[in-house]
């Protein structure tokens, strides 16, 4: 018998979006890294999930749900040139501050980036036009400065309503170089899964929970991103918009406060971890580590998307299970008449091996048009540690 996984799954709902017509291809992301112990010393290894207007990212002008799973070196290069803009997908730089030097450098990263870069499409939504990619890159940790801010940005986020046109996006993570006393290595950054877009009801606090992790088991906090951390949307905050530190956001959408159905708009969380031993005493730490994870929200007065529906374990379930042994569960999920469920999807932050099978459509007392699906994962040794999955479910409407 092999030792204990813990798994967190979290259950969502991927949605369809209004076709509106729109400025940029940008709709989000979440970052997160870990450490290499490469041939030439540490290396930060970054995975950035993102979200782009379907067509407009680098799964392709052709980017379908037949894309999922593959590689997008040849659609990528394809859209750049289309575009004519070689920063299209974004444009990274390092912040860094050796002892040598008298105040931070910022140094254009881009080349090392882009010459490492791995990148396969892991989610299509052909109802609500978006693609989400998985991007692997790595960059050699920078010994001799107490951090390394790794910059993501680009121009521009899709239209967004309530912030603006055009709008610039800004991710950044925070890394540390030094070793850390318990592991002899440095810090690895805390995880965190979310959706391209949430929708939301008008006149209601509406709440979002993000689901994180951290692989060194340090105390993860999270908080609106502010400042540097964010860019332009930094100044413009949905309102009212709050988060607590286990991370669920607060959106009271009242139309009083500017909200109006069909508005859209950006969110931005920074997700830190911290000494365990240390936040129980109440001090002010700087943390170990920092990453950002934003993502579109829309109002709408009317939400008609399915659901899930019990027996379905609920949002945030844990459960804990061994290598070597397969991991199964049943998800129900309701459409809104007169729609019915077209598929499941699957999402893992690691990009686990999780299947959907035997989707079929069931009976269960007082729901129409309900279909089950069975997720079933076999995590290997190497899978050992902690995982996010995540289910999403579409229905028929376009
Ligand atoms: C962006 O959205 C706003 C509000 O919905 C709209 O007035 C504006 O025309 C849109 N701009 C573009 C370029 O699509
Ligand atoms: C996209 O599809 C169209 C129509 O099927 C085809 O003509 C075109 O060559 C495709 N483009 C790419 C880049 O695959
Ligand atoms: C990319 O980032 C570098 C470093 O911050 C900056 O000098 C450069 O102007 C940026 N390029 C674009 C196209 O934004
Ligand atoms: C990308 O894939 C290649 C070939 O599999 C591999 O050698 C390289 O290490 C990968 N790069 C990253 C950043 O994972
Ligand atoms: C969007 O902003 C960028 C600079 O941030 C500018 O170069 C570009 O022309 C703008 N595009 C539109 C459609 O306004
Ligand atoms: C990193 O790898 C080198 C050899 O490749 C090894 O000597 C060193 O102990 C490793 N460091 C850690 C912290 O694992
Ligand atoms: C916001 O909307 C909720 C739900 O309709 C309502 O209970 C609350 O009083 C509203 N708050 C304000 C400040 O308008
Ligand atoms: C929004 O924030 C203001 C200022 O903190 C507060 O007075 C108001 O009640 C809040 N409105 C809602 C709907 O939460
Ligand atoms: C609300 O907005 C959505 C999307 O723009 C639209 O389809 C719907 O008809 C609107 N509802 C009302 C009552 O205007
Ligand atoms: C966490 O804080 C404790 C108490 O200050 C310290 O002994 C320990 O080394 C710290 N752990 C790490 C990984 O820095
Ligand atoms: C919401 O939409 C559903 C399905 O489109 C419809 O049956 C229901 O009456 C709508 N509710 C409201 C309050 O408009």
């Amino acid at each position: 018998m092999g030792r204990m996984q813990a798994i967190i799954m979290i259950l969502c709902c991927l949605t369809k979006e209004i076709r509106t017509s729109q400025t940029g291809q940008f709709i989000g992301a979440s970052m997160s890294f870990t450490i290499i112990n490469g041939t030439n010393g540490f290396e930060v290894q970054l995975d950035v999930i993102s979200g782009w207007v379907l067509g407009l990212g680098p799964c392709g002008i052709n980017c379908s749900r037949d894309s999922i799973n593959s590689d997008t070196k040849a659609t990528r290069e394809e859209v750049l040139q289309k575009q004519g803009n070689s920063r299209f997908f974004g444009n990274w730089s390092v912040e860094f501050k050796t002892s040598s030097m008298k105040s931070s450098q910022v140094k254009d990263i881009n080349q090392v980036v882009y010459s490492s870069l791995n990148e396969s499409v892991v989610d299509v939504s052909e109802n609500a036009r978006w693609e989400q990619v998985w991007t692997v890159v790595r960059y050699p940790m920078i010994p001799d400065t107490p951090y390394m801010d790794i910059g993501f940005e680009g121009s521009s986020w899709r239209n967004l309503s309530l912030q603006g046109d055009n709008v610039t996006w800004h991710l950044q993570m925070k890394a540390t170089p030094q070793l850390r006393s318990d592991i002899g290595k440095p810090n690895n950054s805390p995880q965190a899964i979310s959706r391209p877009l949430y929708r939301l009801l008008l006149d209601k606090d509406n709440h979002i929970r993000i689901a994180t992790i951290d692989p060194d088991g340090d105390q993860v906090i999270c908080s609106i991103s502010e400042y540097i951390e964010v860019g332009f949307l930094s100044n413009h905050l949905l309102p009212n918009i709050s988060v607590t530190k286990d991370c669920i956001i607060t959106i009271p959408s009242n139309r009083t406060l500017g909200y109006h159905n069909g508005s859209i708009g950006a969110v931005a969380i920074t997700v830190s971890d911290y000494n365990v031993s240390g936040v129980t005493y109440g001090q002010r730490l700087t943390p170990f580590s920092a990453i950002g994870v934003q993502f579109l929200v829309q109002f709408l007065d009317n939400i008609s998307e399915p659901f899930f529906i019990f027996p379905t374990p609920e949002g945030n379930h844990r459960f804990n299970i061994y290598s070597g042994t397969t991991w199964k569960i049943d998800v129900y999920a309701k459409p809104i008449s007169p729609a019915l469920i077209d598929h499941f999807t699957c999402l893992g932050r690691q990009h686990e091996d999780v299947k959907i099978i035997n989707v079929k459509s069931t009976s269960v007392p007082n729901h129409l048009n309900v279909k089950m699906a069975t997720m079933t994962w076999t995590p290997f040794h190497t899978d050992v540690g902690k995982h996010i999955l995540c289910v999403g479910v579409e229905d028929s409407y376009g």
